[in-house]
């Protein structure tokens, strides 16, 4: 730990990211990514789309800690129409099972940690669902979260080291996701650690926040794909304006739920984010796409 003894923002200052150098990524188009076997690129390109290096996520697994959150009451009428529209849907077992019909051809990122709820301690959580069981739902690659500084750090880090190893078995890939416990700053020193941590212990990528400051220092020191979860509701040109500033910054997708299906106009979102993450629109023409879409679709 030599970065102990300096102060956070010596530390940070005496950093070098090799900022504008692009990692190589010989023979693959996802950094990180080269060394991999073919049942791993293969499922890797689904959730990515070659032709762009990026990803649209649908993130819907809310409903594993929280219930029926604003927006998922009814997975079935909510998330299925906006399929469509994204690359790839990240999801619990039960909710893809019941709610999703399985001819829908996109890509599943499984969530197969389980143990806690928004009543307890979130970060308290263990495996729940097994690889066989992932590779019999068709997943594309399989996540939990590692909830880094909290209390149980090592167990989280634990199940992220199980889903890799056994993954690696089998060719599935693993999201490693960095969940922020409430007592931690989401900035670029705590999120570069987490990031790096998380690939460190083999997850083929990360999803993580954005944060305002640093956030390119955050995706240089990762040596796997970024892509940014969403959080809160917020309105629609900031979410879009988020997108942009990470994707900007060398984030290879979004992975998000509340700021697409919990909107006035999800159809309509989905679409703009599209729009930012693989054709890199500046966030008012997106904004632009979004209103024309949402007063469209309120016609029909
Ligand atoms: C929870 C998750 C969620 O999928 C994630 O937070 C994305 O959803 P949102 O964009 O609504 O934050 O990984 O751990």
């Amino acid at each position: 730990m030599p970065d102990l003894d300096k102060s956070a923002s010596d530390a940070q200052k005496s950093k070098d990211f090799g900022i504008g150098i692009p990692m190589e990524t010989p023979g693959f188009f996802l950094k990180g990514s080269s060394h991999l076997n073919w049942g791993m690129k293969n499922r890797l390109s689904r959730i990515f789309n070659p032709k762009t290096g990026k990803t649209v996520m649908l993130a819907f697994d809310h409903g594993y800690i929280m219930g029926p959150t604003t927006g998922l009451e009814r997975i079935d009428l909510t998330i299925n129409p906006l399929i469509p529209y994204v690359d790839c849907l990240m999801c619990a077992r039960g909710g893809l099972r019941a709610c999703i019909g399985p001819e829908v051809n996109k890509p599943v990122v499984l969530r197969c940690s389980t143990g806690a709820t928004l009543l307890k301690d979130l970060s308290n959580e263990v495996i729940g669902v097994t690889l066989e069981d992932a590779l019999r739902m068709n997943a594309s690659a399989v996540t939990c979260q590692v909830c880094i500084g909290d209390e149980h750090e090592k167990e989280t880090l634990d199940n992220l080291g199980y889903l890799v190893t056994e993954g690696n078995r089998y060719g599935m890939p693993t999201l490693g996701v960095t969940a922020v416990g409430k007592q931690m700053v989401r900035d670029s020193r705590y999120l570069g650690l987490a990031c790096r941590v998380i690939a460190e212990v083999g997850a083929h990528f990360v999803k993580t926040y954005f944060c305002e400051e640093g956030f390119e220092e955050v995706v240089a020191g990762c040596p796997v794909p970024i892509v940014i979860a969403g959080g809160k509701k917020l309105p629609e040109l900031d979410a879009l304006t988020m997108a942009y500033k990470a994707i900007d910054q060398g984030a290879m997708g979004v992975d998000m739920g509340r700021n697409i299906f919990a909107g006035e106009a999800p159809l309509a979102m989905a679409q703009a984010v599209g729009a930012v993450v693989h054709k890199n629109e500046k966030p008012e023409k997106a904004f632009e796409m979004y209103k024309t879409l949402k007063s469209e679709q309120a016609k029909a």
